[in-house]
C-alpha cells in the first residue's frame, strides 16, 4: 500500500521550490485547507440544519441564520486573520476589499481574492459547490496595502485553487509549477494528495453552457454550439452536453474528463457574468497550469487589465484545442465589444450595464 501525503506534507516539502521563501506562502495556503474543511463540514450538513435561511432570518435557537455563502466567506476571512500572512481579501461577498487588521498581519506580504462559495444556488438541491481562491504578492512597498495591490494582472497570481464539495471534497490548487489534486478524508480530517500532476486533455467532448441563453449569444457562439452538434465520426461529435451550474464543478469535470466551459457575453451582461479576480483568473491560472486555456474568446483571460475589483469578462476555459477552435469562431462571427445584434437587443429591452 502506498503511503498518503497529507495536504500539510505536501506544502511542505513543496517549500523548497521557492528558495527565497520564508514560509509564508506555505501557511497561507495551510489556513485555506484549514478554513475549506470548517466550510465543507456546514456544507456537508446544510439539510439538516436551519441554515438555509435568509441573512437576517431567526432561527428556532433565536440565533441569526446565515447563508452559507456569507458563512464561508466569514470562515476564510478569519482563517487568514488568524494565519497572518494575509493583509487583504477581496471577496464576491464584500462591495469593497477588506483589509486584514491585527498584529499578526501588520507585515503581510499577500492578497488573497475569493469566491468563498461558488455555484451557491446549489446548495439547496444538493448539487456540488466550490470555494475559488486566488493569491497575489503585495506590490505596494510601505502604509497600507491599497486596491492597486488587489488589481493586479492575472499573470501576476502567485497561486490559486478551487475547493470542490461534491460526492468527495477535493482541494486543487497550483503555484505555477503544475496543479495537484488533494481528497478530503473525512476520517482522518485531512486532504490527501489524490490527483497528482493534473492535466486537462488536449481535446474533449463535452460542452458546457447555459444554453437556454442561446438566443443572447455572440454569433460566434452560436455557430460553436452547432459544430458542437453536428454529426461527425472522426472527431466524436457530436459531442456531450453537461452544465451543473457551478463553475467549479463543470471545469472540474473538464480537468478530468476534457471539455471546454464557455459563459459568454450575453446581451443582458455585454460583459459576461462571471467575476474576472476571483473566478476567471484563478481557473485560468490553473487550467493553463494543467496544459488548458482560457480565454474570452479574443484575449486570453490571464492577460486582461484590471480596473476594478468585481470586474466581469466572458470565459472560454477548458481542453485547449475545444477552446481554440471557439476562438476561431468567435474572431470569424463576432466583434470584440458586444455584437451589434446584442446591442440592439439590450436597446429593445431597455438594459443597461451587466446583470447580476
Ligand atoms: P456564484 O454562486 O458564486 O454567484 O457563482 C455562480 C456562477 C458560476 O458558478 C456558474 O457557472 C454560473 O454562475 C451559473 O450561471 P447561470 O445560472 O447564469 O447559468
Ligand atoms: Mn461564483
Ligand atoms: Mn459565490
Amino acid at each position: 500500500m502506498k503511503g498518503i501525503l497529507t495536504l500539510g506534507q505536501f506544502i511542505i516539502e513543496k517549500q523548497s521550490d521557492f528558495p527565497y521563501a520564508k514560509g509564508e506562502l506555505s501557511r497561507l495556503l495551510r489556513d485555506i485547507g484549514i478554513a475549506a474543511k470548517i466550510v465543507n463540514r456546514e456544507v456537508n450538513k446544510a439539510g439538516l440544519m436551519d441554515i438555509l435561511g435568509d441573512v437576517g432570518t431567526i432561527n428556532i435557537q433565536g440565533e441569526s441564520q446565515k447563508k452559507l455563502d456569507v458563512f464561508a466567506n466569514e470562515q476564510f476571512i478569519a482563517a487568514l486573520k488568524s494565519g497572518g500572512e494575509c493583509c487583504i481579501v477581496a471577496s464576491e461577498e464584500n462591495d469593497e476589499f477588506v483589509y486584514i487588521d491585527g498584529e499578526v498581519s501588520k507585515n503581510a506580504k499577500y492578497i488573497v481574492a475569493m469566491d468563498p462559495l461558488d455555484g451557491s444556488s446549489n446548495i439547496d438541491v444538493n448539487v456540488a459547490v466550490g470555494t475559488i481562491f486566488s493569491i497575489y504578492r503585495r506590490v505596494s512597498t510601505d502604509g497600507k496595502a491599497t486596491l492597486e495591490d488587489v488589481l493586479q494582472k492575472g499573470t501576476e497570481q502567485v497561486a490559486a485553487g478551487y475547493i470542490i464539495y461534491g460526492s468527495s471534497t477535493m482541494l486543487v490548487y497550483t503555484t505555477g509549477k503544475g496543479v495537484n489534486g488533494f481528497t478530503l478524508d473525512p476520517s482522518i480530517g485531512e486532504f490527501c494528495l489524490s490527483h497528482p500532476k493534473m492535466k486537462v486533455p488536449d481535446d474533449g467532448v463535452i460542452y458546457s453552457i447555459n444554453e437556454g441563453n442561446y438566443v443572447h449569444f455572440p454569433e460566434g457562439v452560436k455557430k460553436y454550439l452547432k459544430y458542437c452538434q453536428v454529426e461527425d465520426e472522426q472527431t466524436s461529435r457530436p459531442y456531450t452536453s453537461r452544465y451543473i451550474g457551478s463553475m467549479v464543478a463543470d471545469v472540474h469535470r473538464n480537468m478530468i474528463k476534457g471539455g471546454i466551459f464557455i459563459y459568454p457575453t450575453t446581451s443582458g451582461a455585454p460583459n459576461g457574468k462571471l467575476r474576472l479576480v476571483y473566478e476567471c483568473n484563478p481557473m485560468a491560472f490553473i487550467i493553463e497550469q494543467a496544459g488548458g486555456r482560457a480565454t474570452d474568446g479574443f484575449n486570453r483571460i490571464l492577460d486582461k487589465d484590471v480596473t476594478s475589483l468585481h470586474q466581469r469578462s466572458a470565459i472560454f476555459i477548458g481542453s485547449k484545442n475545444m477552446v481554440l477552435k471557439i476562438e476561431e469562431l468567435m474572431q470569424t462571427y463576432s466583434s470584440k465589444t458586444p455584437d451589434e445584434k446584442a446591442e440592439a437587443t439590450m436597446e429593445k429591452f431597455g438594459i443597461v450595464g451587466g446583470v447580476d
